[in-house]
C-alpha cells in the first residue's frame, strides 16, 4: 500500500490507491482545506508534491482547467483530483481559513500574479507642496478632491483606472481589462486631463493665486499585476509592479526639467506616431537609469479613436458580466455547503464501514 508523508504535519499515512489524496487526509483526520467540497473549483486543497510526482495520477480535466487559470506548475496538485500508486511526500499549501480566503481571492482574480502589457501613467501637480503652504488645510483638501474627481472621470472615460494615489499625484493603468488601443487611450486621456486642468484653474483662482500645472508621464510595458492588501476583495487593491512602472514614474518627474506637460516613452510613441503631433527630446538621462533616452512631448492627437465601442461602454459590459459571475458564485457557495454536508456523511459511513467490514 503506498503511503503519503505529510508536511508540515510530519505524519506518514497509508493510502488506498482508490482514494484521492484529499480523501486519505480526511480519513486520517488531517485538517485538509476543501472549500468547494472536492469539485476542483476552489484550489484550497492544493498540495506541493515534494517527492513522487510520477506516482500521481494525471490531472483530471477539471484540474487542468483550474491549474491553467491559476498558472500552477506541474508539482502543485489538487488533492481532491489526485490519486497515487506509489509513495509521495507532500506539503499542504492552504493551512487555515486566512489562506483559504487568499485562495478564493486568487480564483476570482485569476493567476496569483499576472504578467500583462499595460500603459502606465503617472501624474503630479507641480509645486503643489509650496502652493499649499499658503492655503488653509481645508482648502487644500477641497482643491485636491476637485482635482482627483475630474481626473478620475477623464481616466475612466478613456478605459483606465487610477489605482494608486500618492499625495497630490497618482498612477493610472490602461489595458487591465482587454480593451482595444490602451496606449492611444492613455495619451488621449493625458491631453484631456491637461484641458480639464485649465478649466479647473478658472474656478480655483479664489483659493490659489497661481494656476496649477500638472506633469504627466506615460510608458507602455510589461508589469506584474497582483492584489495587495487584505484578502477581503473590498479592502485589497490591484497594483502593478515592475521596471516599466518605475520607468513611467521617472518620465513624469522629467516633465518639469524639459518644460513639457505630457511626455511619453519611445514605446508609447511608436504606438501612436501616425496620429500624434510630437516633439522629441533626445539624450534624456533618467534618475536611477543608465544610458540616455529619447522621450516625446505630445501636444495633440489627430482624428478620433475609431473604436467599435467607446472604452466606457466596453467596461460597462465587462462589469455587468462580472456582476453576473458574482451572482453565480453565491449559488455555487450554497451548492458547495450542501455537497460538503453530504460528503461528511459519506465519509462517516465510509469510516464506519472500514472499521467494521465484517458487518456488511
Ligand atoms: S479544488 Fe479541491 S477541494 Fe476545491
Amino acid at each position: 500500500m503506498p503511503n503519503i508523508y505529510y508536511l508540515p504535519d510530519e505524519l506518514t499515512i497509508d493510502a488506498d490507491a482508490r482514494d484521492t489524496i484529499l480523501q486519505t487526509s480526511l480519513y486520517a483526520d488531517i485538517p485538509h482545506m476543501h472549500v468547494c467540497g472536492g469539485f476542483a473549483r476552489c484550489s484550497t486543497c492544493r498540495v506541493l508534491i515534494a517527492d513522487g510526482v510520477e506516482a500521481c495520477s494525471p490531472p483530471t480535466v477539471h484540474e487542468q482547467i483550474l491549474a491553467k487559470k491559476l498558472d500552477l506548475p506541474d508539482h502543485i496538485r489538487l488533492a481532491c483530483q489526485t490519486r497515487i500508486n506509489g509513495d509521495i511526500r507532500l506539503r499542504r499549501l492552504v493551512l487555515d481559513s486566512e489562506d483559504a480566503e487568499l485562495a478564493e481571492q486568487q480564483i476570482s482574480y485569476g493567476a496569483i500574479g499576472q504578467e500583462k502589457p499595460v500603459a502606465i501613467m503617472f501624474a503630479d501637480i507641480r509645486g503643489f507642496t509650496k502652493a499649499s503652504e499658503a492655503m488653509l488645510p481645508y482648502d487644500v483638501i477641497y482643491l485636491l478632491n476637485r482635482y482627483f474627481q475630474r481626473m478620475n472621470k477623464v481616466i475612466i472615460s478613456h478605459g483606465g483606472v487610477i489605482n494608486n494615489y500618492m499625495g497630490d499625484g497618482f498612477m493610472a493603468l490602461f489595458g487591465l481589462e482587454d480593451i482595444a488601443n490602451p496606449v492611444e487611450l492613455s495619451v488621449r486621456a493625458g491631453l484631456a486631463m491637461l484641458e480639464q486642468m485649465e478649466a479647473l484653474n478658472h474656478g480655483l483662482t479664489v483659493l490659489s493665486n497661481h494656476p496649477l500645472k500638472i506633469g504627466i508621464g506615460i510608458h507602455y510595458g510589461w508589469v506584474v499585476l497582483g492584489n495587495i492588501g487584505n484578502a477581503d476583495a473590498s479592502s485589497s487593491c490591484m497594483t502593478a509592479i515592475g521596471d516599466a512602472v518605475n520607468f513611467a514614474s521617472r518620465i513624469e518627474s522629467t516633465t518639469k526639467r524639459v518644460g513639457a506637460s505630457l511626455l511619453v516613452s519611445e514605446e508609447v510613441y511608436e504606438n501612436i506616431k501616425s496620429k500624434a503631433i510630437a516633439k522629441p527630446h533626445n539624450n534624456i538621462e533618467l534618475a536611477g537609469k543608465t544610458g540616455a533616452y529619447c522621450l516625446y512631448e505630445i501636444t495633440e492627437m489627430r482624428g478620433n479613436l475609431n473604436l467599435p465601442q467607446t472604452a466606457a461602454t466596453q467596461l460597462a459590459a465587462k462589469r455587468k458580466l462580472n456582476a453576473q459571475r458574482a451572482q453565480m458564485g453565491i449559488f455555487e457557495s450554497i451548492f458547495s455547503i450542501v455537497m460538503q454536508a453530504i460528503e461528511k456523511l459519506f465519509n462517516a459511513i465510509a469510516r464506519l464501514f472500514r472499521r467494521h467490514p465484517s458487518d456488511s
